[in-house]
């Protein structure tokens, strides 16, 4: 009898019966299959058919989700109790999308009256109303900020491009690498541009450095103080640090310690999103996210889609041992959404020790990786189909183009299906060994070839659909990510909402960072980075 919590014996015993079979002889059993494993909610329709689940397997996922007390867990999240047990914190960026309507009023009223700023903003810069410092419309904004403070809103700001409600050029800078910067700084003009600083701490080095360059950068062209006023804006905790680096007190926007940071898009981090779709649509954005909330909190879990692809990443991760995940996203408006995703998944559920503290006997978080299709067939879809991995995917596509071009879309829908089609069937070598003696290969070149162009299939897959995408689409992708994250962080027992991990490397740099410019050799460093002190001495 197995103790562990997750890796059930009779979990085990649905995957060996499964294995038995083919996911093909799944769909050949069952002519219901699609309609029986598929979900819908709003504009999303999830298809999780090509999945080693059935009737049986899936009711025993659900029910080790609700051994875990998901149900109980997701009320105490949207009610805000502290469920980051590490940080004293609560965790509410539902309640962004909700004009704070669960809470108490207080907090309700620091939301709307923070969204109202956001909105307002928002409608000056489409009417042409937001000036600068001489007179003239602001044409372009200036994010700066890192992690959670930039991946969201870049990532939402490129895919909603279609639904831009001005001209304005929106750009993003989040490393410190100086070439981020020295690359926007000579696309803006200080005239017409508006810097946003974002940064929930306000202490990140790599937003505080760039800040810091962009200010020095705009006094040197306009040698006007007073100036900053109508094109610096700060969103932080800490206004204190941000008053005090200099943004005039009217320009702070405010969040709280309850947003988390990759989570963070929906509060005034977002107002770069709302200044690029304008008002309206970014309440579609929010509704779109308030959608997925209402379905997470009351569908049954066998119908619920995070928990239903939560259950699917816990049955890859700890049954199938996949190592990794791959996000395929068939609409180039999503080109920035595996790199969004991979903060949001990876930085919440990266976790090895429990909510206790103790060491997990079990893997959790996956690696996510991905990229844009069709582009990544012609990458590195080769290892999916025939490397040694074990790689589940999610495919995600829209029935229509925001831009459509001749019958573009139906080839990149086909693509998205034949690929899924080609993960779940494979390609036998026996058909091979008879397509190649039908085109007159002898028989010795036909069985040596079939051996390389073997396609052994049963590689399951999601597939994520949708009519077009719009503000109301992605606000529900997003939050559908959201809370697959947070589910499968409540059945491995792990604390989704912190990410100790990032700070070691942050102190270590603080200290390397005096040794690079210290002129006696870093003798207490290890050898290696006392070499790579000394080659950057030597290279100045
Ligand atoms: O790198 C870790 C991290 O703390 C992320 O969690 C966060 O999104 C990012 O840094 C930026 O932090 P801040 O918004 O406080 O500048």
């Amino acid at each position: 009898m197995s103790s562990n919590p997750i890796l059930t014996d009779s979990l085990k015993a649905h995957k060996q019966r499964l294995l038995a079979g083919s996911l093909m002889d799944l769909f050949q059993n069952n002519p219901n299959r699609f309609t029986q494993f598929s979900t819908a909610c709003g504009e999303l329709l999830l298809d999780f058919s090509k999945n080693f689940v059935d009737e049986e397997s899936l009711s025993a996922l659900v029910g080790l989700a609700e051994s875990r007390e998901l149900r109980q867990k997701t009320e105490a999240m949207f009610r805000g109790d502290i469920i980051n047990n590490t940080e004293h914190r609560a965790v509410l960026h539902t309640a962004l999308r909700n004009a704070g309507s669960e809470l108490d009023s207080e907090t309700a009223e620091l939301i709307n009256t923070t969204r109202e700023r956001m909105l307002q903003l928002a409608r000056q810069l489409e009417a042409g109303e937001l000036f600068g410092y001489t007179g003239k419309t602001i044409d372009t904004v200036v994010n700066i900020g890192v992690g959670g403070s930039d991946l969201g809103p870049a990532m939402a700001v490129d895919a909603l491009e279609k639904y831009h409600s001005s001209a304005t050029k929106f750009l993003f800078v989040s490393n410190i690498d100086p070439v981020h910067i020295s690359r926007a700084l000579p696309q803006c003009n200080p005239e017409t541009t508006l810097f946003i600083i974002c940064s929930k701490t306000f202490t990140t080095l790599e937003t505080l450095a760039n800040a810091q360059a962009a200010r020095n950068w705009f006094l040197e062209r306009t040698g006007n103080e007073k100036a900053i006023a109508q094109h610096f804006l700060a969103v932080s905790t800490n206004l204190e640090a941000a008053a005090e680096f200099g943004i005039p007190e009217e320009n702070l926007l405010p969040m709280w310690d309850w947003i988390g940071g990759r989570y963070s898009l929906w509060s005034a981090i977002g107002l770069t999103i709302a200044l690029a779709i304008g008002p309206d649509q970014f309440e579609a954005f929010l509704a779109g996210g308030k959608a997925m909330d209402d379905h997470f909190k009351r569908a049954p879990f066998r119908h619920n889609m995070p928990v239903l692809m939560a259950l699917l990443g816990v049955w890859h991760t700890d049954f199938f041992n996949a190592q990794s995940q791959a996000l395929l996203c068939y609409d180039q408006n999503l080109s920035l959404f595996p790199a969004y995703l991979q903060q949001l998944d990876m930085e919440s559920n990266g976790k090895s020790v429990s909510f206790s503290g103790e060491s997990l006997d079990y893997a959790t978080g996956a690696i996510l990786w991905g990229g844009v299709g069709t582009n990544t067939q012609h990458s590195f879809h080769q290892l999916l189909h025939q490397g040694t991995h074990f790689i589940p995917v999610d495919f995600i596509v829209g029935a229509r183009s925001t831009d459509p071009v001749a019958d573009q879309q139906t080839s990149l829908y086909s693509n998205c299906l034949a690929q899924s089609q080609a993960l779940m069937q494979g390609r036998s070598k026996a058909s091979l060994v008879e397509e190649m003696l039908a085109q007159g290969k002898s028989e010795e070149e036909a069985e040596f070839l079939a051996k390389h162009r073997f396609v052994p299939g049963n590689k399951p897959s999601n597939t994520l659909v949708y009519p077009v995408l719009t503000p109301f689409v992605l606000g529900q992708l997003i939050a559908l990510y959201e809370h697959k994250i947070f589910a499968q962080s409540v059945i491995w027992d792990i604390n989704a909402f912190d990410q100790w991990g990032v700070e070691l490397g942050k102190q270590l740099s603080k200290k390397i960072t005096a040794k690079l410019v210290a002129e006696k050799r870093a003798a207490d460093e290890d050898g290696s980075t006392q070499g790579l002190i000394e080659f950057f001495k030597q290279n100045q």
